[in-house]
Parts: C-alpha cells; sequence; structure tokens
C-alpha cells in the first residue's frame, strides 16, 4: 500500500474553490509580496477599524516580535454571530448530539447571538471585564460555545480546560492565569458515565481564592452544592438578562484566549492566541482546507477543551457561517456505529476526526460502518497525530467509499491551526502524509546543528516564518515563550516534531522528537507524569517514555523507583495507576509499569531516555552505546524484567 498516491477526482477539483493553479498562483503570490497577500487574506473577516498593515514580525532575537494587522480592531463574536444574521440568520449555526442518542439541540445564527449577548450580560452583570480570565470546565454543550463567544464579545479571555482533568490540574490553570470566573455544569456524561464536573470545580477552587463566581449549567440535574454568593444556576441568571450587548471593539494584538498544553518540561504552559491573526487562520484555513460551501453540515469530533475544538468546531465554522456539529458523547457508545449513523442522522458532509478513532473503529469492523449509507458525505479529515496508511486506507475505502478525499492536517496548539494540510481541489493525496503546506506557510527541515536540508531529507521540523495564527506569548512567562520555540534553531520556529520530505515535496510527520507523547491524539507532557507518580509516597524515582499502542498511537510506558523496604507488586502497579487518574486525569494514565531497581544514568545523573524508549519499544537489540552510563549493569535488568 505505501506509496499509493490517490488523485484529485476531477469533479472535486471542478468544484472546488481552490484548484492546482490557484494553489500555485497563491503560494506564488504569498512569496512573491508577502505583505499583500497578508493584506488580502485579512480581508475575510469584517473589522471595526481597518489595519493599514498586515506583517509586522520578526524570529530574531534582537527584535522578536510576532504582530499581525495590529493597528486593526475587531470583536470575535460579531464576526461569527452577527455579521451573519441578515443572510442566515435562521440558518442552524450548531447541530448538537448528545451523549444518548435522540437528545438533540438545534440552535440557528439568531439564536446563538441572543444566547451569547446575553451570557456576555450575565458575565457584565459578575463584574468580569475586558481582559479578565474565564475558565470554562464544561461537557460538549452549547453552552461552552455560547460561553467562548460571550467571552469574547466583552473582552474577556476564557481558557478551557477539558472536562477529562483532575481538580488539581484544573486547579494549576485557574491559579496561573489568575482566572476569576468558571463556568461549569453539574455533571458531563460519556459514554453513559457521570463526569463529576462540578464537584472537582469545588475541590478545585477551594485552592484558588481569586475565583469569586461559578456558573453552572444544568446538564444533568444531578446534585451538587451550590454555595451561597459564589455559585449561580446558567438558567437562573439567563432567564433576567438581556438579549443584547454591543460587541466591545478589540485590538487585533488583544489575547482571544489561553490554551493549556504539555510542553517537555515542567507544568503544562499556557499558549496565548490573539484576537485578529488567530481569527484570519482559522477561518481561511476552515474555508480551504474543508473547501466549505453554504449547505455543508461539518462535523469535528474534537472535545472544545483542545485546540482543535477551538479553531474547528466553534471559531473557523462560525466565522465562515458553516453549520458545525457539537457531539457529547463518544465513539463506541451505546455502539461502535455511533460516528456513522450519526453522519447519516445529521446529513454531515464533512468529517474530521483522529487517527485514534479511526484505528479504534477499524477493530471493531467493517459492518459497523457499511451498515449506514454516509451518502451526504464529501470530505474527510484527520488530526492530532500521524496516520498509518493502514488506517488511511480503511478511512478512504471503508467510511469514504473510496468517493472522499482525505485531508491530513498538521498543525499544533501553538500554531492556532492547520499549517500542513492537502486542499481537496489541488493537491494529490499520499497515504500517511500531509501533503504540502498551506500558501505563505514556509516549513523547512534542519538536521540537528540547524543546517536546512533541501530535497528530499529528514531531520527536525521549524517553520521559518510567520503566519497570522502563530501563537504570541505564554501566559506570563515571555521568556520561557522565546527559549521554547526559538532558540533551538535561532531564527526558526521549532515545532518540536520530526519529519520527512519526499522528492515530490511532501511532508511525512514522524512524531515528537522532544519530551511530549502523543496518546490518543492527545499531548502528554513525560515530566507530568513523572512528576504524578514521585508524589506518591511509596515512589523515589520515575521516568516515563512513549510506547507504540496499537489504537493509541503512542501508550505510557512508566518506569518506577521504589523508596528502600517497599515492595513491587500488581497491586502497587494498579494503585499507582489510579494514582496518576486522579492526579493528572484519565488520559495520563500508564499503560505500563516497570518497576525499576535502578534507572540508566550518565555520571552526571542525567537519565538517559533513549534508553528507556527503546526497552519500551521492545528494540533491545540496538541500545547504542551505553559504555557512558554510570553502571551499565542496570539496562541488563531493566531488559530483563521489560512488561
Ligand atoms: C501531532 C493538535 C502528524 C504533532 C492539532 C504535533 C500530527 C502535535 C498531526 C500537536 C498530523 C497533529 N500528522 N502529527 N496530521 N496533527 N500532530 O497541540 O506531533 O494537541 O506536534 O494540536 O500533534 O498536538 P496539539
Amino acid at each position: 500500500m505505501t506509496g499509493a498516491v490517490y488523485p484529485v477526482p476531477p469533479e472535486v477539483a471542478a468544484r472546488a474553490r481552490i484548484d492546482r493553479a490557484e494553489y500555485d498562483h497563491r503560494v506564488a503570490s504569498a512569496a512573491a509580496n508577502p505583505e499583500s497577500y497578508w493584506m488580502a487574506e485579512g480581508q475575510c473577516l469584517d473589522w471595526i477599524t481597518p489595519y493599514t498593515r498586515a506583517k509586522a514580525t520578526s524570529f530574531d532575537e534582537g527584535d522578536f516580535g510576532i504582530r499581525w494587522f495590529a493597528d486593526g480592531t475587531l470583536n470575535v463574536s460579531a464576526n461569527c454571530l452577527d455579521r451573519h444574521l441578515a443572510t442566515r440568520g435562521d440558518q442552524v449555526a450548531i447541530l448538537w448530539e448528545g451523549d444518548e442518542p435522540g437528545e438533540t439541540r438545534r440552535i440557528t445564527y439568531r439564536e446563538l447571538h441572543a444566547e451569547v449577548c446575553r451570557f456576555a450580560n450575565v458575565l457584565k452583570g459578575r463584574g468580569v471585564r475586558r481582559g479578565d480570565r474565564v475558565a470554562l470546565y464544561l461537557p460538549m454543550i452549547v453552552e461552552a460555545a455560547v460561553a467562548m463567544l460571550a467571552c469574547t464579545r466583552i473582552g474577556a479571555i476564557h481558557t478551557i480546560v477539558f472536562g477529562g482533568f483532575s481538580p488539581d490540574s484544573l486547579a494549576d490553570r485557574l491559579r496561573d492565569c489568575d482566572v476569576r470566573l468558571v463556568v461549569t455544569a453539574d455533571e458531563g456524561c460519556r459514554g453513559g458515565k457521570r463526569v463529576p464536573l462540578k464537584a472537582n470545580v469545588d475541590r478545585a477552587v477551594a485552592n484558588c481564592p481569586g475565583v469569586s463566581d461559578v456558573i453552572v449549567v444544568r446538564r444533568t440535574g444531578g446534585a451538587v452544592t451550590m454555595v451561597e454568593g459564589r455559585d449561580r444556576w446558567w438558567d437562573v441568571e439567563m432567564a433576567t438578562a438581556a438579549p443584547d450587548c454591543a460587541p466591545e471593539a478589540m485590538g487585533a494584538e488583544d489575547p482571544l484566549f489561553i490554551l493549556y498544553t504539555s510542553g517537555s518540561t515542567g507544568k503544562p504552559k499556557g499558549v496565548v492566541h490573539t484576537t485578529g491573526g488567530y481569527l484570519v487562520w482559522v477561518t481561511t484555513t476552515f474555508r480551504d482546507v474543508f473547501d466549505h460551501r453554504d449547505g455543508d453540515i461539518f462535523w469535528c469530533t474534537a472535545d472544545v477543551g483542545w485546540v482543535t475544538g477551538h479553531s474547528y468546531v466553534v471559531y473557523g465554522p462560525l466565522a465562515n457561517g458553516a453549520t458545525t456539529v457539537m457531539f457529547d458523547g463518544v465513539p463506541n457508545y451505546p455502539d461502535h456505529g455511533r460516528f456513522w449513523k450519526t453522519i447519516d442522522l445529521l446529513g454531515v458532509t464533512i468529517f474530521y476526526t483522529a487517527p485514534t478513532a479511526i484505528r479504534a473503529l477499524m477493530r471493531e469492523g467493517e459492518d459497523w460502518v457499511t451498515a449506514s449509507s454516509r451518502a451526504s458525505l464529501r470530505l474527510l479529515g484527520s488530526v492530532g497525530e500521524p496516520i498509518n496508511p493502514e488506517a488511511w486506507e480503511w478511512y478512504h475505502r471503508v467510511v469514504g467509499d473510496r468517493r472522499c478525499p482525505i485531508v491530513d492536517t498538521w498543525w499544533q496548539t501553538e500554531t492556532g491551526g492547520m499549517l500542513i494540510a492537502p486542499l481537496p481541489g489541488a493537491t494529490d493525496l499520499k497515504p500517511g502524509s500531509a501533503t504540502k503546506p498551506l500558501p505563505g506557510v514556509l516549513p523547512e527541515i534542519v538536521d540537528a546543528e540547524g543546517q536546512v536540508l533541501s530535497g528530499a531529507c529528514e531531520g527536525n521540523l521549524v517553520i521559518a516564518d510567520s503566519w497570522p495564527g502563530q501563537m504570541r506569548t505564554l501566559w506570563g512567562d515571555h521568556d520561557r515563550f522565546f527559549q521554547t520555540y526559538f532558540t533551538t534553531y535561532p531564527g526558526k520556529y521549532f515545532t518540536g516534531d520530526g519529519c520527512r520530505r519526499d522528492e515530490d515535496g511532501y511532508y511525512w510527520i514522524t512524531g515528537r522528537v522532544d519530551d511530549v507523547i502523543n496518546v490518543s491524539g492527545h499531548r502528554m507532557g513525560t515530566a507530568e507524569v513523572e512528576s504524578a507518580l514521585v508524589l506518591h509516597p511509596k515512589v523515589a524515582e520515575a521516568a516515563v517514555v512513549g510506547m507504540p499502542h496499537d489504537v493509541k498511537g503512542q501508550g505510557i510506558y512508566a518506569y518506577v523507583t521504589l523508596n528502600a523496604g517497599e515492595a513491587a507488586s500488581d497491586e502497587l502497579r494498579q494503585t499507582l495507576r489510579a494514582w496518576v487518574r486522579t492526579e493528572i486525569g484519565p488520559i495520563a494514565t500508564p499503560d505500563a509499569i516497570q518497576f525499576a531497581p535502578g534507572l540508566p544514568k550518565t555520571r552526571s545523573g542525567k537519565i538517559m531516555r533513549r534508553i528507556l524508549r527503546k526497552i519500551a519499544e521492545g528494540d533491545t537489540s540496538s541500545l547504542g552505546d551505553i559504555s557512558t552510563l554510570a553502571d551499565p549493569s542496570v539496562v541488563e535488568s531493566l531488559v530483563a524484567e521489560r512488561q
């Protein structure tokens, strides 16, 4: 199968907004005159004050800075709602599908506009002002989008915390950016199980003196404790709020949201995106990569707690006046046909999901898929991790009936939106490759010394120049932002990904080259899992690496050294797994724990992760040079005890 090429179907090219000639033209004009190219791209939005200049950026230490459309002002909610009211006020904006089949809600642009204005007024009534931080810890319900847009309406900065994170993880984030108000729900529903969101908020907020208000959506009606003076019900507040609220004129470079993501060291970092550049980027990439047109029903299965949910469930689709699906369930509940039945039920035309979901459903057999018609589908998408060619072929053949192109989109929390992705009417597809950069995006592959490689090559992926959707800083730590992304290869943005480029100029992402692992499309810092493990009283030391996993892409493999006198046992293994779940959240649960009397360290005490990775991968024949280890015999016992 490898080496297969899927040419653009002629009927797709004929109807597409961008065909090959147009793609080439855009790449050339972005290269020839970047300023005029980006000046024009910014016109996808309605500006309150027009910008007079597009790009003012430098990745160099001396004059480092990233500013786009900087003298323009705009409002995100006005771009996502108000500007559509005259032409598509009665069109469905959000098609909501609950955890239980049959639980649905349709909300038009006009209705969504009114709800957003109401909630903006509720926020104002609680004293939230422009620039204040508001956290959302919510299920995938319409209220999540309402709360996001309401923040943007008044210029408050939202930070969404995925509902699967523990109270401690939530509290870390609330404190890091000094959140004033939290929006949550009584409980969430996932695959028929309840998630105690409000109870988690209560535990988190107990350690966050800055949080003065909690607003609670009634999702399940489950029992919760309401704290007098602090907690209020969403529906009660909304009932008396006025349905109009003038949009605040925000500077293009004013922060829009903070989203925490895992890095290779320390605590999760608060990625800051700003108003103008981010919205331009998600608006144009949504429009072009999904070749969006009126009448499409777009379904991105990501949770709004992740960047994919921000950019391609909410902002990109709504800024384009699309109909976007919000799904509050999981792919295998009540059965493995849920995605495909829902596609038929809602008439989904564009479906965007993660390889891990595709691999999990592929294992269940084709009958679950073929029991549905999927006749409405015209385009498929993939995001979050490399898609193996086998899963790609299955997605194409079984889900898409060989009719639907697949856009494999490479991007990151930091990039705001897609950077390397096919355009369905312009790009021939190769299974497993995210194909080519979008116009105006300048990827390069560098070797370990930072030498730029040319032609077919493999190395580390950097981006040579800025694009509007790029993150601007890490909340409260601009220096760490510069150090993390711009010093490994000075003058370039370092992605943290390895990449191969083939003779046709196609990019093949090979995975992270830093201490970040990608578990089911979710980023996890190995350092975070290690810190959680060493908090356990019986653990002396821990080292965590990724291991290959058939469904998750990567699994979490933890080496644990116990304190003297503590005995290793299967029971302790289970206890430690549960411990990490509670400390961070279920997504961080180790798949394998190996008790190790010692870890391979250099004489200076540095853990040699390269060796640990190899052992976890089961690749013990080529451990490389171990002569620099303080005690080379450690390796032998690690290999013997591999899980
Ligand atoms: C990986 C998710 C290969 C990559 C949008 C990146 C991918 C990390 C792809 C970012 C893809 C994302 N092919 N790898 N199409 N998309 N990745 O921040 O390693 O959650 O650095 O953003 O996911 O994950 P994040």
